[in-house]
């Protein structure tokens, strides 16, 4: 089983977007996939059961430190991915989740590149590494980019991050009218209806060509080395959030 972490302490980074996208893909090649929806909120619990819930598919949600180590635990054997959505604040679960992950997705907006709550997590990242000796494999997502932007600006933002050692998905979430749609008719991306959404053919292009780079970065049903597993599982971590 493996962790994806999506996560931004800012609201409306685009982190539920990017959770559904993947999920769908992952669904759509025949993967079983447990979500565990952070965000008390819930708007992908309620996504999901508004579509009355989806073959392969398992969400739970009100998720705890407490809870997530037991439901990770649970899971292990039944699922080959489990997708973490987090809320867009501050939260005690931060360095729980993260500690658990395979990789943690970072989305930013390609426009705001002062994103403080990329930086956030990206920081909580460097801690854990620093002082407790657990790396976590982390990517930084461009999310919501405009179709329009040119390959030259990407380049530019994803060498100022490369500066500073920060991996950022090759592969953007681009700005599509279909990526707010399967929320509003309640259904998968490739539900959709290409009569109905305008660039459907291209939103689902861009949504494979990034779950297809995820899933090369952190394949299913990896495994944490055991011995990190333990690491992993300290108590303190919730405190450095
Ligand atoms: N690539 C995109 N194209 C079109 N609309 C998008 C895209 N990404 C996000 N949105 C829209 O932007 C809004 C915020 O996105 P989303 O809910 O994914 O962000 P979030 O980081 O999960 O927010 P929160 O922190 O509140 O949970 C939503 O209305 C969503 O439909
Ligand atoms: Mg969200």
């Amino acid at each position: 089983m493996t962790v994806i972490t999506f996560a931004n302490t800012k609201g409306g980074a685009g982190k539920t977007t990017a959770a559904v996208l993947f999920t769908s893909e992952l669904l759509h090649r025949g993967y079983r996939v447990c979500i565990l929806d952070a965000d008390p909120q819930r708007w992908l619990a309620r996504w999901v059961e508004q579509m009355g819930g989806l073959p392969g598919l398992s969400v739970d949600s009100y998720i705890t430190a407490a809870t997530l180590q037991r439901t990770v635990a649970e899971k292990r054997k039944m699922f080959e991915y489990v997708v973490v959505d987090m809320p867009g604040i501050q939260s005690s679960l931060l360095a729980s989740a993260v500690g658990f992950s395979n990789h943690v997705i970072v989305p930013i907006q390609g426009s705001q590149m002062d994103a403080q709550g990329g930086a956030q997590v990206l920081d909580l990242i460097r801690y854990l590494d620093r002082s407790a000796g657990i790396s976590v494999p982390h990517s930084v997502l461009l999310s919501r980019v405009n179709p329009c932007v040119t390959t030259r600006s990407m380049q530019v933002v994803k060498k100022l991050l490369a500066d500073q050692s920060i991996r950022v998905l090759n592969t953007p979430i681009v700005e599509r009218s279909a990526y707010r749609e399967m929320f509003d008719f309640h259904c998968l991306l490739r539900r959709l209806d290409p009569q109905k959404v305008s660039n459907l053919d291209k939103a689902i292009e861009n949504a494979s060509r990034y779950a297809e780079e995820i899933m090369a970065l952190a394949p299913a049903s990896q495994r944490l080395e055991p011995a990190l597993m333990q690491s992993r599982r300290m108590p303190g971590l919730e405190i450095a959030a």
